[in-house]
């Protein structure tokens, strides 16, 4: 096995607890609406879109700055469709920010890395690959909530751009993270992300009773 499958199959395994949502198992539905969830997404979408963009300049490869920019476009696009499904079920957004609490301890972190292989590994590539595990039980509550509009714009518009950036990540990651410096670079980057993303998602469900979480 490569690197970068070893990588991939060790995230799996991470993220396997996530695989767990008692919610459906047990037919109940969660405590909060599809709005919570809703503008719980919007902060991450912004969060993306702006660590993508933070990143750009100051990434000198070429395919991982475009890359870079792409992500930034599409999660900035994200946030709008979700701001306008919001709209549609009755939300009032005005004034509203995202980031009026602040940021999140894993974008803290997340803008702290320089290195481009560290940050294709914790950015596009581990954090995609849980915002696409967490959107998938997302979509599946918001069908459970019988909210179809929701769940198709999940399936439809968002995955399909969550899984170009996930791949992104992982073509970056065989390309450049040929020595055993930079491979431990990456394996350590992707495993805090796992962590840090993890408490967030436990605090996150203890505060408001979510059983899932959106990713971005
Ligand atoms: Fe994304
Ligand atoms: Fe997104």
């Amino acid at each position: 096995m490569g690197f970068v499958e070893g990588l991939y199959h060790e995230v799996a395994q991470a993220l396997r607890k996530l695989e767990e949502i008692p919610i459906l198992e047990s037919g109940v539905l969660p405590k909060i609406g599809v709005v919570e969830l809703l503008k719980m997404a919007l902060k991450n979408e912004m969060e993306a879109s702006q660590l993508a963009a933070l990143w750009m300049p100051s990434t000198p490869e070429i395919d991982i700055k475009l890359g870079l920019a792409r992500q930034c476009g599409d999660e900035a696009k994200h946030y709008r469709l979700i701001e306008k499904r919001l709209i549609e079920l009755g939300e009032n957004l005005e004034g509203f920010s995202p980031l009026a609490m602040g940021y999140s301890p894993l974008y803290q972190w997340l803008v702290t890395l320089d290195n481009s292989i560290e940050r294709v590994a914790a950015g596009p590539f581990a954090r995609e690959a849980i915002a696409i595990k967490r959107n998938l039980q997302l979509i599946a509550v918001l069908e459970a909530m019988e909210d179809k509009e929701s769940a198709d714009l999940y399936r439809n518009q968002i995955q399909p751009d969550e899984d170009w950036h996930h791949n992104f990540g992982l073509t970056m990651l065989r390309k450049y993270a040929t020595t055993v410096e930079l491979q431990e670079k990456a394996t350590l980057a992707t495993m805090k992300t796992i962590e840090l993303a993890d408490e967030l998602r436990t605090a996150a469900m203890a505060k408001s009773g979510a059983c899932v979480i959106p990713g971005c």
